[in-house]
């Protein structure tokens, strides 16, 4: 039982350049499996692959294999590798249905889609809108909501498929702290309790380091690291890749570079799990001259991507991001 990315090298249909190359990643169930690397690296495009869009859905060619629980994604119809993995991409609007009037009907529309009886649709919907606190959204017109709140519709629509793999394309990147935060809580139960299997690009690595089990870096379409989060978090070689690490792990590079005990820093990771970061794992090898580190008065999730892209809609992480003011906390009934 896996999501197997073996071998794999892809590249666009009437382009003459591999994507990726000799791509290896595994995602078990209940694990997450965080993706990094700079603008271009082909993050979006390995989404696209190992949820088997790409070449099934929009061409190309895909050499290796790619499997889910041993069946090769090519060998399958789309309704029923939509079973097996949701896919998110980054602009959240383009995956809406289009047709729905209300976020609830948007919700209902892929189990609906599903042939599931009315009671488990009814179901579904009130758990994925639970599962992130939107149910004040849920009579809304999906039309009209912020940047945030679609990146959350479109994400609880994802869920209410129930696939036992998620592929989730820079799924924070138009919400504030609390949003981020609570996406990431929501992504680790599931990841915890239903045994989904999830892989998450994301340049916020502080909410990798704090819910991510290992996380794989792509460099020019390859898998050029991969370990477990915590190790390759604080591999100081990131910021090369244009990856920032998670802002405690460089506070504690520059305390040793300063000559201070990081020990003095308190123990919790940042995000809100609190899970634990070692103080200095084996990647995190602190260099001469590391005062470099001394970026690290930084902002939590600074680490935008810095290439220009002009295709991608990554949106950076702006102080006051689209839909960060209005996005509800969640509790509120949908009258
Ligand atoms: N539809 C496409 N057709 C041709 N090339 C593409 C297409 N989409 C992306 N690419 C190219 O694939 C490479 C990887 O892009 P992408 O997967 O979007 O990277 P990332 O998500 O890491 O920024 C880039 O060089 C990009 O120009
Ligand atoms: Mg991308």
């Amino acid at each position: 039982m896996t999501l197997a990315i073996a071998g794999a090298s892809y590249r666009y249909a009437g382009t003459a350049r591999d994507v990726l190359e000799d791509v290896h990643l595994e995602i078990r169930p209940g694990r997450v499996v965080g993706l990094v690397g700079p603008n271009e690296a082909g993050k979006s495009t390995l989404c696209l692959v190992a949820s088997g869009m790409a070449p099934a859905s929009i061409g190309g060619r895909l050499q290796g294999s790619v499997t889910i629980d041993g069946e090769e994604t090519r060998d399958l119809k789309p309704h029923e590798l939509a079973q097996r993995c949701g896919v998110l991409f980054q602009n959240p609007t383009t995956q809406l249905s289009g047709t729905a009037v209300t976020v609830y009907e948007e919700l209902a529309f892929g189990p609906r889609n599903l042939g599931l009886p009315l009671p488990e649709i009814v179901e579904r919907v009130a758990w994925a809108l639970a599962a992130l606190g939107i149910e004040a959204l849920a009579a809304k017109d999906p039309a009209r909501l912020s940047g945030g709140q679609a990146q959350l519709v479109a994400l609880a629509s994802v869920l209410a498929l129930r696939p036992a793999y998620l592929v989730l394309d820079e799924p924070t990147s138009q919400l504030d702290p609390q949003g981020t935060r609570l996406v990431g809580e929501a992504l680790a139960r599931l990841a915890g309790e239903t045994g989904t299997g999830i892989l998450l690009v994301e340049h916020k690595t502080e909410l990798l380091a704090a819910m991510a089990d290992e996380v794989a870096v792509l460099d020019a379409g390859r898998v050029v690291e991969t370990g477990p989060a915590d190790v390759i978090l604080s591999d100081p070689a990131l910021s090369e890749l244009g990856v920032e690490a998670p802002a405690l792990f460089r506070l504690r590079r520059a305390m040793t570079a300063a000559g201070l005990d990081p020990a003095l820093l308190p123990g919790s990771a940042p995000g809100s799990s609190g899970a634990a970061v070692p103080a200095a794992s084996s990647g995190a090898a602190v260099r001469a001259g590391g005062a470099t580190a001394g970026g690290a008065t930084v902002v939590a999730g600074s680490g935008a991507p810095t290439g220009a892209d002009g295709r991608a809609t990554v949106v950076g992480e702006p102080a006051a991001p689209p839909g960060a003011s209005d996005r509800p906390g969640g509790g509120g009934g949908r009258a």
